[in-house]
This record gives structure tokens, sequence and C-alpha cells, in this order.
């Protein structure tokens, strides 16, 4: 017999929640799109006829507590992610939820508390962590065969204009979270433990008009990081990068080093890394990956589909509320380094 589909509710039906929506009800068996729900009713509305779906709410809370949803995908402005989060949790619906995972660790301990209470699964949305080129170094590093990581460097830059909510640094927590969330989960992934310590530098140099509102604000970031077990790293975050899309780590082990990502669109075979040269412009000599919708495509389908079996087989999600807490108490530390220009220690 044919297992029942896992029934979502999408809650923010926005750039990335569209992206979720359309893998749901185009690309993943055993899924399907019951409801949605966005405050902003033309977009709402407008996801509903492209989805084919007519339960469409503007209240989260009342889409969270509709019996025929069994788990929601939260996809709003990250100052949301908590009260929905422990909504849907109390209304025992099993949670996805996009990074970062809240804005305080002390909103992440509250929705793993809502979670573990109410006996939902929580995933991250922490796509890289099912990306083929970061798999297959996870891979390598846990054979051992490299040696202990020494060094591991993390560039993330997004494409576009951050959108206007996220200028306030007090409310979003920058672009350090909005961007370089990935970066902080997915090195203390590849080293194999927490990040311990952070020494951060920022800049404003592409977005002026920010600057009279938002004094703080900061478009250009390079995060210096001490792990627990001595391996030491960097992240650099810039949004936006006019080239494309940018997602590339180093990892320097004892016996060798790894290179995940590449500024090179996929498929892309006239040139040889060599003759890469990224203008603002756009490229030289091959074309530069665009969108984070597209270098990580299957990735975005991929960590539904492990959400969707873990609810099918009751088995935990391999990303855990734990690891969305641990990268946005780095993310905070970084920006109370930026502030204070000093080190500082990553408190959980
Ligand atoms: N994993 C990734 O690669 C990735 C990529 C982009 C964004 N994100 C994350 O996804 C989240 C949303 O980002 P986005 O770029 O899609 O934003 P967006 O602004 O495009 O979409 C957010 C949506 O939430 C809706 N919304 C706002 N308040 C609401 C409320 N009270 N109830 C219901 N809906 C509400 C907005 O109307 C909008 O449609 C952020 O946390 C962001 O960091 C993740």
């Amino acid at each position: 017999m044919a297992k029942p589909s896992t029934r979502f509710c999408l809650v923010g039906v926005g750039r990335a929640g569209m992206v979720h929506a359309r893998n749901v009800t185009r690309r993943i068996m055993n899924a399907e799109m019951t409801a949605l729900c966005d405050a902003n009713l033309d977009a709402l509305k407008q996801a509903g006829d492209e989805l084919g779906v007519t339960a469409l709410y503007t209240d989260y809370r009342e889409a969270v507590a509709d019996p025929c949803v069994d788990a929601v995908i939260i996809v709003t402005p990250t100052f949301l992610h908590c009260p929905i989060a422990c909504a849907a949790a109390d209304r025992k619906k099993h949670v996805f939820l996009e990074k970062p995972m809240a804005i305080t660790v002390a909103e992440c301990r509250a929705i793993n508390e809502a979670a573990s209470q109410n006996g939902v699964k929580l995933q991250l949305g922490f796509m890289r962590r099912f990306s083929e080129g970061f798999l297959r170094a996870k891979a390598i590093l846990d054979s051992g065969d490299m040696g202990r990581v020494m060094i591991i460097k993390s560039t993330g830059r997004g494409p576009g204009l951050p959108p206007p909510w996220i200028y306030d640094i007090g409310k979003s927590n920058g672009i350090l979270a909005e961007v370089n969330s990935h970066d902080f989960d997915s090195v203390r992934w590849l080293a194999g433990s927490d990040i311990v310590r952070v020494y951060a530098e920022a800049a404003n140099f592409k977005c002026p008009d920010a600057k009279s509102d938002f004094p703080d604000f900061y478009d250009n970031a390079l995060v210096s990081l001490r792990f627990a077990n001595g391996a030491i790293g960097s992240i650099d975050g810039t949004c936006p990068a006019h080239y494309g899309y940018d997602a590339r780590v180093e990892v320097l082990c004892e016996r060798g080093a790894l290179f995940i990502g590449s500024t090179v669109k996929p498929g892309f075979s006239k040139v040889t890394v060599d003759d890469v040269t990224v203008t603002g412009k756009g490229t030289v000599y091959a074309d530069a990956v665009q969108s984070w919708r597209d270098l990580f495509k299957d990735a975005y389908v991929s960590e539904l589909e492990h959400f969707i079996a873990c609810l099918e087989r009751d088995e935990s999600p391999s990303v855990s509320g734990q690891d969305g807490l641990q990268a946005v108490a780095a993310v905070v530390a970084a920006n109370r380094s930026i502030q204070s220009g000093e080190p500082v220690t990553v408190t959980t």
C-alpha cells in the first residue's frame, strides 16, 4: 500500500518559500501542499493559484491549527521564526524551519523546547548539508584519511540587495545571519567541532542609503574563528555580490586540502578553473552561478525528502535545532565583536 503523503502548510510564500512549495508540489513524492499562509494577501492568492491550493490563511495561528496539515514549512522573515515555530509545535505540527533559526539563542532554546515537549520533529533549512560536494567532503573528512582539520575557510556571497528588514542589525543580525548562517553551520559541521571564539570586522560599501537610518548596517564582513577542537578558520560575507551567488569552502587538513564549490556555472566546460575571472559586469571567461536557487537546486529537494523520511520512519532529522542554535550563537557573537572591536567567546 502506498504511504500516505505528508500534508504541508507553507508559511511565507516569498522567494525561498516558493522554492520549497514548487519542490513539494512538483518534485517530491509522498508530499502535498494542503495549505498556504502569508500576511500579504495578494502574494498568498497568487501562490494559491499557481500551486492549486485553496486553503489560504493570512494568520499563521489559524494556519497551524488546520487539521489537514501534518507539518509546517516556515519561510518568513527571521524575526517571526520563533513565534510561528512554537505555535506550530504547540499544535503538534512537525516543523521544517528555514535558517537562521531565530534572532537570539533564547528564542532557539524556546523553539527546541516547544518541539521536544510536543513530540514533533524539527529540521533546519541548512541545505548545503544535502549538496553533493559538501556531502563528499564530509565523508572524506570523517574517513580520517586527510588527518585533522587545521584551517577551514568559507565564502558566502549573496547576489541580491538585502531586504530592508535586515538593515536593522538588532532586528535581523544582518548579513552574517541572513547570508552567512549557512557558512557558520557548514564550517562547524565539516570541522566536527563547535565554534568557541570569533573576531569580526565589517564595512558598508554597497548600501550607502542604509547608513543614515541604520549606521550599524554592514554589507561586507570577515570573521575569524576558533573551534573547540583547536582548528581555526574564517568566514567572509558580502551582499550583494554583483557577479552572482558564491558559496565556496576550503578545508586544509594535516594530509591534504579539500575545495568545495566553484563560481563557475555547472556544465560550463570550456575553461579550466585557472581561466575564471569574475568582474562586476559579469564574467570574463566563464558564466558565474547567478542564484542560490540554481546552485543548491537539488539540495533543496533532498533536505525536504530527508525531513519527510524522518517523519515516516519516526527518526530524528540530521540537521537539528541544536545545529540551528549553534549557528545563531556564533552569529550573535560575531555581531558583538563587530561592535566591540574585540574577540568574543560564543555563548550558548
Ligand atoms: N535556505 C536558503 O537558501 C534561503 C534563501 C533565502 C531565504 N532564506 C530564509 O528564508 C526566510 C525568508 O526569506 P525570503 O528571502 O524568502 O523572504 P521574502 O521576504 O521573500 O518572503 C517572506 C514572506 O513572508 C511573508 N510574511 C511576513 N510576515 C508574515 C506573517 N506574519 N505571517 C505569514 N507570512 C508573513 C511575507 O509577506 C513574504 O511573502 C528568511 O529567514 C531567510 O533567511 C533561506
